[in-house]
Formats: structure tokens, sequence, C-alpha cells
């Protein structure tokens, strides 16, 4: 049995999301537990298009090992007319056999996005992202009000999950509060994962 760790779950094409990614993954390091980075394929409109197996840069492809066996989730996407993008969808279509056997059952889950648009659908992708994990019956932690960054921010960051506002060329760097609020994030999982792991002995 391997140590516990926290999964961070993301695609993104652009970067941003990734970024978001490592900012949550240190969060979570800074309470001890291990952060696994993973990413998923893309999809394409040709039939047979087949991703090789290992991604040519980032981090490694998530197995359905990686997801079951975690401690907690961060799954991360960039905002694609409002919802997921399609790969990140496709990823969670396939976890059907986890859904039968309640493997993600009582852990924490978070989740992120990055937009152009500061108005673009950062919420309603963070809540479309929600609703399979709650199938999966995970516990969903948003992010308090406490975390004065989600007063304080002109950019990304929702009480949902953290968020990003990339611009319209994409170029925006992931700022101060959105850093905040991706750490924020990474420390809520993983130290909820701990209290749970606790209670259950
Ligand atoms: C097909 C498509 C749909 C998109 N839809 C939205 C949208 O609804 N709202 C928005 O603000 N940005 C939208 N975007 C922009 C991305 O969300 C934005 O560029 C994001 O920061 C990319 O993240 P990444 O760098 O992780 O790939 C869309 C981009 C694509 C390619």
């Amino acid at each position: 049995m391997s140590a516990p760790y926290i999964l961070v779950l993301y695609y993104s094409r652009h970067g941003a999301t990734a970024e978001m990614a490592r900012h949550i993954a240190r969060g979570i390091e800074m309470t001890g537990l291990e952060a696994r980075l993973r990413t998923v394929p893309g999809v394409s409109t040709e039939c047979e298009a087949v991703a090789p197996d290992l991604p040519t840069e980032g981090a490694l492809y998530a197995t359905l090992d990686d997801l079951k066996n975690c401690a907690g989730l961060a799954l991360g996407s960039p905002t694609r007319f409002g919802n997921m993008a399609a790969a990140m969808k496709y990823f969670l279509d396939g976890t059907s056999s986890l859904w039968l056997t309640g493997a993600l059952v009582g852990k924490p889950a978070g989740v992120f996005t990055s937009t152009s648009s500061l108005h673009g659908g950062q919420e309603s992708t963070l809540l479309s992202m929600m609703l399979p994990l709650l199938h999966h019956g995970m516990l969903i932690t948003g992010l308090p009000y406490s975390e004065g960054a989600l007063l304080e921010t002109q950019g990304g960051g929702t009480p949902y999950g953290p968020s990003h506002f990339a611009g319209a060329d994409n170029k925006r760097p992931v700022d101060e509060h959105e850093i905040a609020l991706c750490r924020a994030l990474g420390q809520r999982l993983a130290q909820t994962a701990q209290k749970l792991e606790s209670i259950r002995g």
C-alpha cells in the first residue's frame, strides 16, 4: 500500500490550468502529504486518433488506479462553452467501475478552472465539474470566505473553487490572489483527507 496522496487531475491546452494545478500541489505538499499530478489525453473528432502512451511534456496520464487509490482529488479543466473540456469529461465517463465499487465514496474533492473572459462561465464550469464527483459520493470542499483573497481578488477566485482569468490572448499570469486560492484548496483537501483518515482509524 503506497503512502496517502491527493490526486491533482487536470486537462490543459495552453498551460493555465496546468499552472493552477502546480500551485494546488504546492498547497497539498505544505501539509506534508504527497500531491500526485496527472493529466488526461486530448480527444479529437477523428474516429481512430490514438494518443501516444506518454505525453510529450508535463504530467503523466492518469490511470484509473491513480483515481481509485487517492485520499482526495483536485479536478481541473479549462472552461469550454461554460463547461469542462471534453477530454476531462471523456476520462470521467470511463470511471463506471469505480462508481460500481464505491471506490471514491467519502473522499474529499475540489474543482478548479481557467477562462479567457472574466464572466465567461467560471462558476458554471466549477458547478458542472462537481456533478460527476457527487455521483461518486465524494465530499465537495469549496473555498470559505475566511480566505481573504476571495474578497480582494480582481481576477479569478470563487467560493466554488479556485479559478483564473487568462485574458483573451491567454497571457495574463496566474496572479497572487489566484495563487493563494489554489494553495488554499490544496491545503484544505489535504487537511480534510488527513482528518477523515484519523476518524476512520
Ligand atoms: C472550444 C473552446 C471554448 C471555450 N469556451 C470558453 C468560455 O465559455 N468562456 C471563456 O471565458 N473562455 C472560453 N475558452 C477559453 C479557455 O477557457 C481559456 O483559454 C483557458 O484559459 C485555457 O486554459 P488552458 O491554458 O489550461 O488550456 C474556450 C476555449 C476553447 C478552445
